[in-house]
């Protein structure tokens, strides 16, 4: 299995000088292609943070970032920008779509920042419309959708242009049980046939039986919590 992002000793304090918090300690860890990852820890535990640094939004305080095996340079903007572009797919708690543009707007400007085809982007966006079941939205705004819809075209935005790594910011947050399980599935679908790297944070313990990989972060410290049937029993008791 390919290689797509590699952390390598990865930390992050806030603060400065006294009161420097240190909010990741030491984070190593791979993902391999069309793996999909569920992270956890308890509020304030830093989970937002490592998905940022992921992200190549925030830089790390020590460590290295790899993508697809280049070092990932914090420094050069222009760079990160670029990596952002062609390689991440990013959903947030609220979809955070552009508001006075259209659904189908909203999409093609992923496809034309990533460099797409006109052509491409069009048969893209048909597609991932249609799978989401979003085709009557396309001339929409934001304002004129339900949470679950905008959130299914949060995803249909995040995979518009393939990228290698699509990450989730509690994306069910707002929504309920069934609508957010939905997303949820559609989101891993997508990924997959995609072979992208996904990495999901949520609180929502019921998702975890979805996922190939738990990981948890506590106390600055990352670890991974084997996939096993006690998650399929939490999946199942707690409905
Ligand atoms: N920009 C920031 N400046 C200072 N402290 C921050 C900043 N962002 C997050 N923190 C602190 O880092 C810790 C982890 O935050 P976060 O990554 O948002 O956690 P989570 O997403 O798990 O709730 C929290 O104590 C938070 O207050
Ligand atoms: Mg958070």
């Amino acid at each position: 299995m390919k290689n797509i992002m590699t952390c390598i000793g990865i930390a992050k304090s806030y603060g400065s000088g006294d009161i420097l918090e240190h909010v990741l300690k030491r984070v190593d860890l791979e993902f391999h292609e069309g793996q999909a990852s569920v992270l956890v820890g308890p509020s304030g535990s830093g989970k937002t943070t490592l998905l940022s640094i992921l992200g190549c939004l925030l830089a790390p305080s020590e460590g290295q970032l790899l993508i697809t095996d280049q070092h990932v340079n914090f420094t050069d903007k222009s760079s990160l920008t670029e990596v952002r572009r062609q390689k991440l797919g990013f959903i947030f708690q609220h979809a955070q779509l552009l508001p006075f543009l259209t659904i189908e707007e909203n999409l093609a400007i992923v496809g034309r920042n990533a460099g797409m085809m006109e052509e491409d982007i069009k048969q893209r966006l048909d597609g991932l419309l249609h799978r989401l079941e979003l085709q009557a939205m396309r001339y929409k705004h934001p304002a004129q959708l339900s949470g679950g819809q905008r959130q299914r075209v949060a995803i249909a935005r995040a995979l518009l242009h393939r990228p290698s790594i699509v990450l989730a910011d509690e994306p069910t947050a707002a929504l309920d049980w069934n609508t957010g399980k939905t997303v949820v599935e559609l989101l891993l679908e997508q990924a997959r046939t995609e072979q992208a790297v996904l990495v999901v944070v949520t609180h929502d313990t019921r998702m975890l039986p979805l996922f190939d990989r738990i990981l948890s972060i506590a106390d600055g410290i990352l670890s991974e919590q084997e996939q096993t049937a006690a998650a399929e029993n939490i999946f199942y008791t707690q409905p």
